[in-house]
């Protein structure tokens, strides 16, 4: 099967972004990033993708007035690069329900929580204020309501006495660029599939639950 054409959207730096282009040399990677895609000018992910090869796109928010603007552009620079399926990695725009719809089960997002806790922003120094003594990262499918959809894959890493949301986010990000290229691998090579608003992996009979151990955290 050839692999699918995937494009990334994002608004920063673009670390989860490079895992998936890192994992996606491996040629029997069953995706290839054919296109980064920022709303913003200066992502600083922009420049990485660039040095990589990879053919970069910008869809300005501020300068196309309005959110269908944005969007038609968005989905514009998709079409040209005939892409298979999204991944958002730290796209910090809300995407409308035409669009999300327009890219049903093509579509996936990686959110900084164990969903469904703590959707939407400041993620860690939520998990922090609730006391939660497990934190962690998720990836699903996207649909129309905020951090909401089917989920791929989940990763858990515990808590700690000290934590600050800067030492959660610290120690949560590589897990992230973990789990991630892994929840591609499964959508790309259709092995991921929704049923019934849940994601059945082929070929994985237990959890899809990562969990690192207490002692890789410290
Ligand atoms: C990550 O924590 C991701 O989960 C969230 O935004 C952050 C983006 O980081 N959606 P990066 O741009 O991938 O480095």
């Amino acid at each position: 099967m050839s692999r699918r054409r995937v494009a990334a959207l994002i608004s920063g730096r673009g670390s989860n972004m490079a895992a998936l282009i890192a994992a996606a040399k491996e040629p029997a990677y069953p995706a290839e990033i054919a296109l980064v895609l920022s709303d913003k000018p200066d992502a600083g992910g922009l420049g990485f993708a660039a040095a990589e090869g990879i053919p970069t796109a910008i869809a300005d928010r501020k300068t196309l007035g309005s959110k269908p603007a944005f969007e038609a552009a968005i989905q514009r620079h998709l079409a040209a690069a005939r892409i298979d399926l999204v991944c958002l990695a730290g796209f910090m725009r809300l995407l409308s329900a035409e669009f999300v719809a327009s890219w049903h089960d093509r579509l996936i997002n990686i959110h900084p929580s164990l969903l469904p806790a703590f959707p939407g922003i400041d993620t860690h120094a939520r998990a922090l204020a609730a006391g939660v003594r497990l934190h962690g990262c998720t990836v699903h499918f996207v649909r129309a309501a905020t951090d909401d959809g089917p989920i791929i894959i989940q990763a858990a890493i515990p808590v700690l006495p000290h934590d600050t949301p800067d030492s959660l986010a610290e120690r949560l990000l590589p897990v992230e660029h973990q789990v991630y290229p892994r929840a591609l691998e499964w959508v790309a090579s259709g092995r991921a599939r929704v049923v019934d608003e849940r994601v059945v992996v082929d070929g994985i009979e237990g959890s899809t639950g990562v969990l690192i151990s207490p002692t890789a955290a410290s």
